[in-house]
């Protein structure tokens, strides 16, 4: 299927691994140049390099921002080219008691997962407008329903992720520009992975063990029942960012295998 976005530009927020790599190469092989995104400047030319070799057709860079380095933001977003398709996907978390979550925590992850959104969109909506073509997508969470309690402060900020993308969706009413959030459930991605490792080593069980007690235990509403793969998460970002997607604006387009429960 054409996606129709050949030679569209995107930027994808911590994009050197996980979801927002495989996003990077779904957009990719529909003929998108693609801009990465990481912390550091040698993990982020390493993606580069990698994925321009896979697709050496494409125009594939990098932007190197600390997205909880204000500063950093500020000088580095002037470099950003105009964007046609831009991919809120950066996230970070970390599983602590409520009691034990400090406020720099509340606001560090406000910032990396929110802010960044919020910066970028203000950035690059208003050209988006002028073209009449653009699609911003936001990354929230099943935690976003799903509140864990160990994830209270990030469960925070996927929900305010929701509120933001349908609050620019209304700012794109009658133009060709569309705002969405893509709803993951439990994927493995790297990061996915690490924290199975330090639960194993945390419970003293093997990661196998932490894999099935997860899904029996933890997120026992999970349809799917096994982690979804990075890649079955980037093709509804990717179908979301095309022109195929044209009538579904303001929208949250769940991929939690089931997780969330409901219909709707
Ligand atoms: N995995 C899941 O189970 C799951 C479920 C639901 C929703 N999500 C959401 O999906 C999104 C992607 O998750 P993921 O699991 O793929 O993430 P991940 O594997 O943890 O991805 C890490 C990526 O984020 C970048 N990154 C981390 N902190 C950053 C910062 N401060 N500034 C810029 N880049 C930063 C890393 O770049 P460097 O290391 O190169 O700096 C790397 O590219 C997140 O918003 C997450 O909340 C994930």
């Amino acid at each position: 299927m054409d996606l129709k976005i050949q030679g569209k530009t995107a930027f994808i927020t911590g994009s050197t691994a996980g979801i927002g790599y495989a996003t990077a190469r779904a957009l990719a092989s529909e003929g998108v140049d693609v801009i990465l995104n990481g912390r550091t400047e040698t993990k982020l030319q390493e993606a580069v390099q990698k994925l321009q070799r896979e697709f050496p057709n494409n125009t594939i860079s990098g932007l190197c921002i600390d997205f909880s380095n204000t500063k950093q933001i500020e000088e580095q977003l002037g470099r950003l080219p105009e964007i046609d398709i831009l991919v809120n996907n950066v996230g970070i978390y970390s599983s602590v008691s409520f009691f034990e979550t400090k406020d720099s925590d509340w606001q560090q992850q406000f910032e990396v997962n929110v802010m960044s959104g919020v910066r970028l969109s203000k950035r690059i909506l208003p050209n988006m407008l002028t073209n009449n073509w653009g699609r911003i997508l936001f990354i929230s969470s099943e935690c976003a329903t799903l509140v864990p309690v160990d994830l209270i402060s990030y469960s925070m900020t996927k929900t305010a992720i929701l509120a933001v993308s349908r609050g620019l969706a209304q700012l794109t009413k009658g133009t060709g520009v569309t705002v969405n959030t893509i709803i993951p459930g439990s994927t493995l991605s790297e990061g996915a992975e690490q924290f199975l490792e330090n639960a194993a080593q945390k419970e003293g069980k093997t990661k196998a063990q932490i894999e099935t007690s997860f899904f029996t235990e933890v997120r026992s509403s999970s349809l799917l029942q096994r982690f979804a793969k990075v890649d079955e998460i980037a093709n509804t970002i990717t179908y979301m960012a095309s022109s195929l997607s044209s009538a579904t604006n303001g929208s949250a387009i769940k991929v939690d295998g089931g997780s969330m429960g409901g219909i709707l």
